[in-house]
């Protein structure tokens, strides 16, 4: 397996979250965008962990033949494990599994035997004591600022908190772990995800529900670096 490289640690990036996009024109969708894709966000729902269903490997495996960016898989599955060979062979570079669905000491152990990138995700509710002890383990930590499920939901503004906390461990460890967002990311959260500490910066209907996604995409990278300044 050829794995895409992720591109330095800490680095901003935007990543359209294909969830929100035309599933009858997949492949279309991630090219116009592709040129404001740093890494493509894949949401895989398994109709258990969250109340709604998308998509699995077959469609990663599909897509891998249309872009070269980093594929950046967020499962919301109850029982990750049992899927992410089927990713890494599928052509994911990166799979996130939530802390709430336990084993995660294995998870990352497993992920990492496969070559893949690993993320660590954390509910809007959870609070950062359960992610904290692995931080020295994963790649990245995604903060999720909606709960998961369903696109289009309104961004969670108390998850900052942890944003901080997160971001001043990591610097203060010299840890290479990315911190991502997902939820409700638009023209005027990106600024403040960034400034709380966020690198990692997941969009669905920001990008994809817009009547241009690549100006969207060229917009939110805009508003986010605003939040460097
Ligand atoms: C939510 C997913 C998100 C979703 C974000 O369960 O994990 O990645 O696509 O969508 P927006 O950007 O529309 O909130
Ligand atoms: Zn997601």
């Amino acid at each position: 397996m050829t794995f895409i490289d992720a591109g330095p640690t800490g680095s901003l990036r935007v990543a359209p979250s294909i969830l929100a996009a035309d599933f009858g024109s997949l492949a279309h969708a991630v090219q116009v965008i592709d040129a404001q894709t740093d890494w493509l966000h894949v949401d895989v729902m398994d109709g258990h962990f969250v109340p709604n269903v998308s998509i699995g490997p077959p469609v990663v495996a599909s897509l891998r033949k249309y872009s070269d960016r980093f594929f950046d898989c967020h499962l919301m599955m109850s029982e990750p494990g049992r899927y992410l060979e089927a990713f890494a062979e599928a052509g994911a570079d990166g799979c996130t599994v939530h802390v709430e669905v336990g084993g995660t000491a294995a998870l990352i152990d497993d992920a990492r035997s496969l070559g893949l990138r690993i993320g660590l995700a954390a509910n809007p509710d959870t609070p950062y004591e359960r992610v904290a002890p692995f931080l020295g383990d994963i790649d990245l930590l995604l903060l999720m600022t909606v709960f998961p499920g369903f696109g289009g939901q309104s961004f969670m503004g108390d998850v900052m908190s942890k944003v901080v906390w997160a971001r001043s461990e990591i610097d203060a460890n010299s840890l290479a772990v990315d911190i991502e967002v997902d939820g409700g990311i638009d023209l005027q959260s990106a600024p403040v995800v960034v400034r709380a500490g966020a690198n990692v910066l997941v969009a669905g209907s920001a990008i994809f529900s817009r009547p241009d996604p690549l100006e969207a995409a060229t917009a939110l990278r805009t508003a986010a670096l605003a939040g460097r300044s």
